[in-house]
């Protein structure tokens, strides 16, 4: 094991849970991690100790609190390689990030005739406010297909990203199938094209290294709550250069510089797009939960979700009635596996599970194209994260194996 994950579980008081007689297999991770003790408690250090609104006061609780939030959010640039600190938005979560992207730069920049590029394995947040622009604007939205392997088809983005694109936007990693994309070389095509990149970071930025500098992306959007972080809290990365020149998407207090009755002028970055008391405490303890995944070294966080990964798609691969959605190589691919049984409905093997206290997430992963690409409506997934066993694999396995007997009388 590269990383302790005897003692890491020693930290997730969540994972003591039973449901009902069953000790817990969480393996919901993809929809939202668990907390270590380290986060929870960085929350009510906060509420207990130093509760004061930021920016405005000089007192010494604001100051103290001024000083945590602007600490977090430069813990969070080092976490993804962002040189300024103030090119880190907080947003409510990456939905927020892409929205305000859409909004903000896309109205100002993207016209009838352009066209915008997602891939086949966007989310639904990386698809409707795209569509929407698209609808908005008059530009068109295209799509990169997916291969038969669950990869996105490089050769088809060549031909799609081309001078009428505006902004190409990817999944690091898809959020069904797990595969790692390319999104390196999607930036190059983009930039060549005179177009910009946006990277959803919400499955790569918690499973492994991120540096936005390396993958010369435009912007760059996460969740804390993926992360080991709070709900109600993300981050839009975006170059400096582009952000200064955005409009502001939202209006209110602590974006503005000057206002009269008649105008407004704008606050420095990123205050110019945090509109509003911002989420102190939650942003706070996204900043602990950096710190919990930087000490473990994000080189780690992977090298052990390439390691249970493997030991899952082999026990998965070996059950005859199962189908995986996407790679069964473990190359190039994250802790995420979609699955689904050829006798046994997804909802049905999820709530089966459940009775067993085995969580996983059963039907369209927030991707509706995606998994229709596969003539089903629903599958069911199993996503693994820093705490995650074999042991806990050997479980899901013998779970399913176990309702397979039960559907067979
Ligand atoms: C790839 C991807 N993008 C975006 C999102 C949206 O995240 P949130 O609901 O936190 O905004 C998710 C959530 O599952 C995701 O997996």
């Amino acid at each position: 094991m590269t990383i302790d994950v005897a003692k890491i579980r020693a930290d997730f008081p969540i994972l003591e849970r039973r449901i009902g007689d069953a000790p817990l297999v969480y393996l919901d991770n993809a929809a939202t991690s668990q907390k270590p003790k380290q986060v929870i408690d960085a929350l009510t250090d906060y509420y207990t100790r130093y509760n004061a609104n930021v920016h405005r006061g000089v007192h010494t609780m604001s100051v103290e609190a001024t000083e945590a939030f602007e600490a977090a959010r430069a813990k969070v640039a080092k976490f993804i390689g962002a040189r300024q600190p103030e090119s880190v938005i907080w947003t409510r979560n990456i939905s927020e990030a892409i929205n305000l992207v859409a909004y903000s730069w896309g109205d100002a920049n993207v016209h009838a005739g352009d066209e915008i590029v997602i891939t086949a394995m966007e989310h639904h947040s990386g698809i409707v406010p795209w569509q929407q622009l698209a609808l908005r604007s008059g530009a068109t939205l295209r799509i990169i297909p997916r291969t038969g392997n669950g990869r996105l088809d490089m050769d088809a983005a060549r031909k799609i990203i081309n001078s009428k694109t505006k902004i190409v936007t990817a999944v690091q990693m898809s959020s069904v199938l797990g595969s790692v994309n390319d999104v390196k070389t999607l930036g190059k095509l983009a930039h060549e094209n005179g177009a910009l990149i946006l990277v959803d970071g919400a499955q790569s930025a918690p499973h492994m290294p991120v540096d936005v500098e390396d993958l010369d992306c435009d912007f760059f959007g996460l969740s804390a709550h993926k992360m080991l972080g709070p709900t109600g809290i993300g981050v839009l990365w975006g170059r400096p250069e582009l952000l200064k020149a955005m409009p502001p998407w939202m209006f209110g207090g602590d974006m503005i510089l000057e206002v009269s009755y008649e105008k407004a002028s704008w606050n420095e970055l990123p205050y110019k797009f945090e509109a509003g008391t911002p989420n102190i405490a939650d942003a706070i303890a996204t900043g602990v939960a950096v710190d919990y995944l930087s000490a473990l070294g994000m080189e780690n966080v992977r090298a052990h979700e390439i390691e249970i990964t493997g030991y899952a798609l082999k026990r998965l691969t070996e059950l005859e009635r199962v189908e995986v959605l996407g790679p069964t190589d473990n190359a190039d691919r994250g802790g995420i596996i979609s699955f689904n049984h050829a006798d046994v409905h997804p909802h049905d093997l999820g709530t089966a599970l459940d009775r067993m206290g085995i969580a996983i997430r059963t039907g369209h992963h927030c991707a509706m194209p995606l998994v229709r690409s596969y003539d089903v409506v629903a599958a069911a997934r199993a996503s693994f994260y820093i705490y995650n066993t074999t042991a806990e694999v050997d479980a899901l396995v013998e779970g399913i194996k176990q309702v397979e007997r039960y559907f067979q009388k």
